[in-house]
């Protein structure tokens, strides 16, 4: 029999009932036990510096005390767990909290729709409602965008591989190219422009045009503030709904709580999910104009939509918004994490291609296939959490919690340092037998 190293975890439950389906399980091929903000512990007692944050769903760390307190007083009092849309006193207080701290003091005159509690309902919820207002069926999308996984979304989502899954024709979509995509200097607002404007284009006028200010999936690609104006002014100028999709990015992730705060902006929808609730529960928001806001009653129905102890434990991730300080710490870690990434790029020209990203979303482009993913498995065994992205899987994407503590984000990025060392010299040793 094969016997468990010390440091090995068995996966054979997995393995043998769980369905081939499964994924970041072969990234981190551990059992994972338990968590505190910034780390986390498997079966073997092994701790991790996370660097993926749940892919972006536990921005405030993991079990966060702040949340779990207001959450097990709840639980302890028979608080409503599950409701539909009808009124509790848990989603009246999310609703005037977030309206109090986040929606006034924007200026934002949004209501708050409650899709199933997924990225990908809002996303869905999104198209739906645009195409109801606007009487179109095209959404134009951009180049390496995720959306999600469910039909509509999977329309609008870039990766080949993710769309061959659908198993029917993608469609009601066009696809422009984003910011930067053709290289840098050529401002592809101008092509959307060209489409939109030219009765010879072949482009219908679309529902809506869906963004995300970051793409994060797409391998940490940042939108400039200018080109996001461009496109909001575009989408203006012909009637276009202009929908940003701030479930990765938003929440904090940037340093701002929505993304796309820093340009300016009002996107006419916003889809929020990820770390809503701040604790990893499944929630989801659709941000819509009151103007739009042509729903008919049950017209886009959903059993979980009324998750009560999310809606508590997204009113006490809310007080971290009442006043600057948690930005400007999220500012200061960004800008540390930047300035580190920026110094390995120097130190390894050849093997890594660029930095890139915006507050708390970070990425590093590696020149090699499949060096990304190498890097990630030997920090993995090394005590680090870090996925891949891109349409290649070549870009390591730094995701810490906002709240990692200074020690724990140093350790991080110096196992990164070391992994990326490593995984080079074994490549040279390699290239030099051969
Ligand atoms: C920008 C964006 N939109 C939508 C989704 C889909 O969210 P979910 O996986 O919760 O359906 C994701 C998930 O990674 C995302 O990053």
């Amino acid at each position: 029999m094969y016997a468990l190293k010390q440091s090995e975890a068995s996966l054979s439950v997995f393995e043998e009932l769980e369905s081939e389906v499964r994924s970041y399980i072969r990234s981190f091929p551990t059992v994972f036990t338990t968590a505190k903000n910034d780390t986390v512990w498997d079966k073997q007692g092994k701790k991790y510096i996370d660097f993926f944050s749940g892919a972006g769903a536990l921005n405030y760390g993991h079990n966060n005390p702040r949340l779990k307190e207001k959450l097990l007083e709840y639980l302890a009092s028979d608080g409503i767990t599950h409701s539909l849309d009808m009124a509790t006193a848990a989603k009246e207080e999310f609703l005037t909290k977030f309206n109090n701290v986040i929606l006034k003091p924007l200026g934002l005159n949004y209501k708050v729709m409650f899709p199933g509690p997924t990225g990908t309902n809002a996303v869905e919820s999104a198209l739906k409602l645009a195409r109801k207002v606007t009487g179109r069926n095209t959404v134009i999308s951009f180049t390496n965008a995720f959306h999600g996984m469910t039909l509509g979304s999977l329309a609008i989502t870039g990766n080949r591989f993710k769309r061959n899954g659908a198993g029917v024709p993608l469609h009601d979509s066009v696809v422009m190219p984003f910011d930067r995509y053709l290289g840098e200097g050529i401002d592809t607002s101008v092509i959307l422009e060209k489409y939109l404007e030219d009765n010879g284009s072949g482009v219908s006028l679309p529902a809506a045009v869906i963004v995300e200010t970051v793409q994060g999936e797409g391998g940490v690609n940042p939108a400039s503030m200018q080109w996001l104006r461009k496109i909001e002014r575009l989408c203006h100028r012909h009637g276009v709904l202009f929908i940003v999709d701030d479930i990765q990015v938003g929440c904090g992730r940037t340093g701002t709580f929505f993304s796309f705060e820093p340009a300016g902006i009002e996107p006419d929808i916003v889809c929020l999910s990820k770390s809503i609730s701040g604790y990893g529960l499944p929630m989801a928001l659709t941000l819509l104009h009151k103007d739009i806001d042509v729903w008919s009653p049950g017209e886009h129905n959903g059993t979980f939509r009324g998750h009560n102890p999310a809606f508590v434990t997204a009113t006490a991730a809310l007080t971290y918004w009442e006043n600057g300080d948690f930005s400007k710490e999220v500012g200061k870690k960004a800008e540390k994490v930047k300035k580190f990434l920026a110094s390995l790029v120097d130190e390894h020209p050849e093997f890594l291609a660029e930095a890139r990203g915006r507050g708390l979303i970070q990425g590093i482009a590696c020149s090699e296939e499949g060096a990304a993913e190498e890097v990630s498995k030997t920090a993995f065994k090394a005590g680090l959490l870090i996925e891949t992205s891109g349409p290649n899987s070549e870009v390591l994407k730094l995701l810490p919690p906002l709240s990692i503590s200074e020690e724990a984000l140093n350790q991080g990025l110096d196992i990164l340092a070391r992994s990326i060392k490593a995984v080079k010299q074994s490549r040279l040793s390699v290239a030099a037998r051969a």
